[in-house]
């Protein structure tokens, strides 16, 4: 790995996602010994102005809880804060920018003395209205100097843009400043450890291979719910809706692992050429596979206006135009204020043919895969009903993490993109053209909603979402299964 300086530098310190994201991906890495105290150095930067006191003990605040608060870890807690400096000034300004250059700088030089390369890492926790300036200023005045090698990257995090028009102008932008190599695009479902375990599943699995194609898979679904609504965040969320802010990037990436074919290798370049593959492949959506739904009460949040007809729940159907998954529907299904919090990938197989056991009615063989809670992964069948009869049911093959790897903590999605930045691999990051093809797809959709051309028909908030969902997806081929439930295990 390499050695010397590195300053990491989270702009937007004082914001929501910096607090509840960033720094405590940055505290579980140092826990881990991920971050050398002898080299790390990580500055807040923010308008507000405070003192280092003051953001280190906002930063506690987030890192120490009832659940998590020994002793021990306020230690460690403390010992971390100690690497933390704040900087304040605005995200256009000459004179912010240079004195973060000289904090840098100065630790730089205390860090190194004579050897050792300088990293700088820019984590921008802000919203994407400011990259152009952010990102011009850090390129005029805050790029890593040293002779003996090093970097300097930047990381954002979505919305990159609202439509295909926005994000390539903001791309252009950026990309006058930065190379492609130096930017990292976060989509944290990347993150995921069953996100990051479906290339592992699918190309390293014999059982998979003959399988995993319009042959044997009737549809596909993935699927995103909360349970709870768009509180404290209304304005940010109306002007986005959901397809913004969960389909067109979580659940797109998802279905790029499911449906891309094998890459040449594990090279980062390698797999994200697949992934543009399959998102170019994608056809136009049909209105008739889209049902858009809102939330009643969601209008009362006083941020959101009286008329809107921004959709906080959507079902769209994509169709991949390629030999692998011609006539196979991916359903994206996201929705806020239902009646479930949970993530997975649904892949249903077809009937069997010629039936002996008319068991057809049961439900047809699933594998699913449980993003989140309780990670899983579990494949539905139909098994001899266990007694003297001879009746079949349905049953499952079941791999619960929880179970399965008992005391293994797995990581947070961010704490493993972090570490990513800091290696320099760009595996799980959106390439350029990547993010291109996603908005190519939705930008239509997306204006039609805009216009009121398309419109959000209302649901109760702790439901399944629109009754009209349900019969798209049962319009599309997708056969609910009856009387059976699966139970994630208790331990
Ligand atoms: C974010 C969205 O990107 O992802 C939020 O902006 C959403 O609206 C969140 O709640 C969900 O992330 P996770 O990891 O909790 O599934």
């Amino acid at each position: 790995p390499e050695t010397g300086c590195l300053s990491i530098v989270v702009l937007g310190a004082s914001g929501d996602l910096a607090k509840k994201k960033t720094f405590p991906a940055l505290f579980n890495l140092f826990r881990q010994g991920f971050l050398n105290p002898d080299e790390v150095h990580i500055f807040g930067y923010a308008r507000t102005k405070i003192s280092d006191e003051d953001l280190r003990s906002r930063i506690r605040g987030f890192l120490i809880d009832d659940k998590n608060a020994s002793s021990e870890r306020s230690e460690t807690v403390t010992k971390f804060l100690q690497l933390v400096k704040y900087v304040s000034g605005s995200y256009d300004s000459e004179e912010g920018f240079q004195l973060l250059d000289k904090e840098i700088s100065e630790h730089e030089i205390l860090r190194n003395s004579a050897e050792g390369s300088s990293r700088r890492l820019f984590y921008l926790a802000l919203p994407p209205s400011v990259y152009p300036s952010v990102c011009r200023m850090i390129s005029h005045y805050c790029m890593n100097k040293s002779d003996l090698g090093g970097w300097t990257r930047i990381v954002v995090e979505k919305p990159f843009g609202k439509d295909l028009e926005s994000a390539e102008q903001l791309s252009t932008q950026i990309g006058e400043l930065f190379d492609e190599p130096q930017i990292y695009r976060i989509d944290h479902y990347l993150g995921k450890e069953l996100v990051q375990n479906l290339l592992v599943l699918r190309f390293a699995n014999r059982l998979f291979l003959p399988l995993w194609n319009r042959d044997h898979i009737d549809n596909v679904q993935i699927v995103f719910r909360e349970d709870f609504g768009t509180e404290g965040r209304g304005g940010y969320f109306d002007e986005y809706g959901i397809i913004r802010d969960i389909i067109q990037n979580h659940l797109l990436q998802v279905l790029c692992l499911v449906a891309m074919e094998k890459p040449i290798s594990l090279k980062p370049e390698h797999i994200r050429d697949e992934k543009v593959k399959v998102l170019q492949s994608v056809l136009p959506i049909k209105d008739e596979e889209v049902v858009l739904g809102q939330y009643e009460g969601y209008r009362d949040d006083p941020t959101v206006p009286h008329h809107s007809n921004t959709p906080t729940f959507a079902t769209v159907i994509l169709r991949i135009h390629n030999e692998r998954w011609e006539g196979v529907p991916f359903i994206l299904k996201a929705g806020k204020a239902l009646n479930s919090r949970k993530a997975e990938i649904r892949v249903q197989f077809k009937d069997v043919p010629g039936d002996i056991f008319k068991c057809k009615k049961q439900g047809r063989n699933e594998f699913v895969i449980r993003l989140q809670p309780s990670e899983a992964m579990y494949m539905k069948l139909t098994v001899k009903q266990p007694g003297l009869e001879m009746s079949t049911v349905q049953s499952e093959l079941d791999l619960s993490y929880g179970q399965r790897y008992q005391g293994v903590a797995i990581p947070e999605a961010y704490e493993r993109l972090i570490l990513d930045t800091i290696r320099g691999d760009q595996q799980h990051f959106v390439r350029r053209d990547e993010l291109k093809a996603a908005w190519e797809i939705f930008t239509p959709l997306l204006h039609a909603i805009d216009d009121g051309g398309m419109k959000t028909l209302p649901y109760k908030p702790g439901s399944r979402g629109p009754a009209e969902a349900d019969e798209l997806l049962a319009k599309a081929g997708y056969v609910q299964t009856h009387g059976y439930i699966w139970i994630p295990p208790t331990l």
